[in-house]
């Protein structure tokens, strides 16, 4: 074996390839969750690096310590006797958009030989990463809202829930209205434009995140809040039989998580993260590992997500690399299809052998 190459696709090239197509993501997403609670599905343990504060706050903190970090992540799916494995690096920093730098986050996605290890394909991540975010969201949507739902209540207009809004509707056909709040007026107004054509359904600007959330079936807030201390939906901001899909980890209060009536996490391979929720709730006492259901459960046919119409149920939806597995090969065999992406040498001989 001598020569070896991979193929280094774009964003553009992503897209191109099914990065940002909804409903192969939501169907990706789902059957990764349900993988994962087969235990067909590996996830390395998370490296966060944060820089840019003094390093004592680096040590023994809760939430996020920094706005500027790089998480690294790797996953590996046995999907039906088909291995699939991949590495995610993802740094960002919230300030970006504001700074006039572009998105929070960008990355790449390396696809791996499952014999060698060799990369295969390196591609955007940025994409992949955030519809699969949405998709996640979506799913917990589609197995745990209410009966007869008919609103979504956003909080940030960002990526993740422009790919969460997607994906919602995708899931909920009944879908009828969308609230949302952003601290930028102006982001949520072309959000609400945007989205009310694209979709055909109602999307109505708020002036305050209490208003987004309570008339809200579901509630989904993306936004950056860094730490659980500045948390800000109250406990009787919720409606009774209402749905909170928690994305971007610190925007319910403790009693907000506390008196949630049911908790759900998309896997149990998320407790890993001890920084986060909802490890954080088994931590601090609110809630036992047991307590926690597992999404892929639900899907497996094997417990009930609602089990009551007036239950606030909280559904901790935890990205991790094997959801980036799944949506990367997908992307990767459309390449190796379209004859997309540059083909890139890693090397024409191995230096050492
Ligand atoms: N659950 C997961 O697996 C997962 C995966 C990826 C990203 N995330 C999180 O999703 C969040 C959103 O990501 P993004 O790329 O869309 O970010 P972004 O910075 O592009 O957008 C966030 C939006 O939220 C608004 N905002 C921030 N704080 C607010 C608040 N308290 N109230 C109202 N509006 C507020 C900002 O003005 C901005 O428009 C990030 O916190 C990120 O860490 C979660």
């Amino acid at each position: 074996m001598s020569e070896a190459s991979f193929i280094y696709l774009s964003q553009e090239d992503a897209v191109a390839c099914g990065a940002a197509d909804v409903s192969a993501t939501v169907a990706d997403t789902e059957r990764t969750t349900l993988l994962a609670y087969q235990g067909k599905a590996i996830e390395a343990p998370t490296a966060t690096l944060f820089w840019g504060v003094p390093a004592e706050k680096l040590k023994n903190f809760v939430g996020y310590p920094s706005k500027k970090r790089a998480n690294i992540h790797a996953g590996y799916i046995d999907d039906d006797g088909v291995e699939k494995v991949a590495l995610k690096n993802i740094p960002s920093n919230p300030d970006n958009p504001a700074n006039n730098k572009g998105p929070r986050a960008s990355g790449l996605v390396t696809m791996l030989d499952p014999e060698t290890g060799y990369p295969i394909s390196v591609m955007d991540a940025m994409v992949i990463s955030c519809m699969r975010t949405g998709a996640l969201g979506a799913i917990g949507v589609k197995h745990l809202r209410r009966a007869n739902s008919s609103s979504v209540g956003l909080i940030g207009v960002g990526p993740i829930n422009q790919a969460a809004l997607a994906c919602t509707a995708e899931v909920m056909p009944e879908l009828k209205t969308a609230f949302v709040y952003d601290f930028k007026a102006e982001r949520a107004a072309a959000f609400a434009s945007e989205y009310s054509e694209k979709l055909g359904i109602d999307v109505v600007p708020v002036k305050t995140a209490r208003e987004a959330v309570a008339d809200a079936d579901v509630v989904i807030p993306a936004t950056n809040v860094q730490t659980i201390d500045d948390a800000y939906i109250d406990e009787d901001w919720m409606k009774r039989g209402s749905l909170l899909v928690d994305l971007s980890i610190w925007d319910a209060t403790w009693d907000t998580l506390a008196r949630a009536d049911r908790y759900v996490m998309n896997s149990e391979l998320s407790l890993e993260r001890k920084t986060m929720t909802p490890h954080v709730l088994v931590s601090k006492g609110i809630a036992k590992e047991s307590d926690i259901l597992d999404l892929g459960k639900v899907i497996a046919g094997q417990a009930q997500g609602r089990e009551n119409d007036d239950d606030i149920i909280v559904y901790f939806a935890r990205g991790m690399a094997i959801y980036d597995v799944m949506c990367g090969y997908r992307v990767y065999e459309t390449a190796l299809q379209k004859g997309i992406g540059q083909t890139l040498d890693l090397w024409k001989a191995p230096f050492w052998s």
